[in-house]
């Protein structure tokens, strides 16, 4: 059997997968079975920061590997120690809990607004203030964050106490506040899987303050726009706002699963011994991986990112069958004339291995992607939108 029928006589029917086996890759480009080369412009959505097999990543963590692979949460190790340094250092932020996914990061911060709000205000004080369109996540909780009904409809009842408002509509957020008991504002400063949609800065900067003012907490959700990926380390940075907790993923430990929530320092102690945890939380290999990307996310790097995003975006302006481009940094969003998925089916014909997001080609390259790989990817996107109109 290929691995085609396999996967779909074994593997549980929640993909719609792309016709596409990889079966080795080395930075931006990637082989499947018949030795066809790929350019990956997709990282596995956002999740190799630096491609297929950086060696630096590989050796750091081989070298974990050789030491040990898994201690549990009830001893001490240093590399997870090391990592909720290295954030906490390049960030400003006190404390970090570590899980293994974007949406269990979502979890521990919606249970910590939760705590907070209890002790602080009441246990009434349950709500939660999401966006619509958002996308939090696919447990029941952060399902339930999501503000997109798509995503609601076969899993009811949702867990309670979630309240949508519009993005970039501070009146509604408003009035949603003032009639409902809130504990927390949790939002993406570009809306991922909703489109590649960024939130307006002055939305965000009155979001933060009325957050302040009544203290609610201020949650970022970075698990896609973080580590890099939108030319700052976080992209909540590029708004002008220390938010209460920040959550991250995907491109964490390049390529290990690893979630990450930041606590400041109204939240740092609010979840007590026994509240939470994770058996792999905090897992010696995720973060000898972290390590090695995030202490290589520097100024320097996230220059190149933001001069590619400018060549990106000048490079598709006024082409045949594309409409514009939204996005941040190396999270783009193609708004094309022909259909998106089509358009990235005939891509990965040619070659080249684009996302889709809602009617958009989306774009997640690897942060050191070079120029030439870029306008190999590029020329292909450009002739197949020009083509399918
Ligand atoms: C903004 C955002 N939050 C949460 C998630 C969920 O992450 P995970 O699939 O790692 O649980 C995603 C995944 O796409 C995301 O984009």
């Amino acid at each position: 059997m290929n691995v085609f029928a396999k996967d779909n006589n074994y593997i549980a029917s929640t993909y719609g997968r792309f016709p596409l086996e990889i079966i080795s890759g080395k930075g931006s480009l990637c082989y499947d079975r018949e030795g066809k080369e790929y350019v990956d412009m997709g990282t596995g959505i956002a999740v190799n920061t630096f491609g297929f097999c950086d060696q630096t990543w590989i050796d750091a963590v081989t070298a974990q590997l050789n030491r040990f692979q898994h201690v549990s949460n009830l001893y001490y190790s240093s590399p997870c120690a090391d990592l909720a340094e290295l954030l906490c250092v390049k960030t400003g932020y006190k404390k970090v809990f570590f899980s293994n996914s974007g949406a269990e990061a979502n979890e521990c911060a919606i249970k910590t607004a939760r705590k907070y709000a209890e002790v602080k205000k009441g246990k009434e004080y349950y709500n939660i203030i999401t966006l619509v369109n958002s996308f939090h996540g696919r447990t029941i909780t952060t399902l339930s964050a999501t503000g997109q009904e798509v995503f609601h409809k076969d899993f009811t009842p949702l867990t309670e106490g979630f309240i949508y408002a519009n993005a970039n509509d501070i009146e509604d957020v408003k009035s949603k506040i003032a009639n409902n008991k809130v504990c927390a504002i949790m939002f993406e400063t570009v809306q991922g899987e909703g489109g590649v949609l960024p939130l307006e800065k002055n939305f965000v900067k009155e979001l933060s303050k009325i957050a302040d003012e009544q203290d609610i907490l201020l949650i970022c959700d970075e698990v896609q726009t973080g580590n890099g990926r939108c030319g700052k380390l976080y992209n909540y940075m590029n708004y002008g706002i220390q938010p209460d907790i920040v959550t991250t993923a995907k491109g964490l430990a390049g390529g290990i699963p690893m979630g990450a929530t930041l606590f400041n320092y109204k939240t740092k102690d609010v979840l007590k011994a026994g509240m939470h945890g994770s058996t792999f939380g905090g897992n010696p290999l995720a973060s000898a991986g972290a390590i090695s990307i995030i202490s290589r996310i520097n100024d320097q790097l996230l220059d190149e990112v933001n001069a590619k995003s400018e060549y990106i975006i000048n490079s598709l302006k006024g082409a045949k069958g594309i409409k514009g481009v939204t996005g941040a940094g190396l999270m783009l969003g193609v708004e094309v004339e022909g259909d998106a998925k089509k358009i990235v089916n005939e891509c990965i014909k040619r070659g080249v291995i684009f996302l889709t997001a809602k009617t958009k080609v989306r774009m997640l390259p690897a942060l050191n992607i070079s120029y030439e790989l870029l306008d190999r990817a590029l020329t292909v996107l450009k002739q197949v939108c020009a083509e399918e109109l």
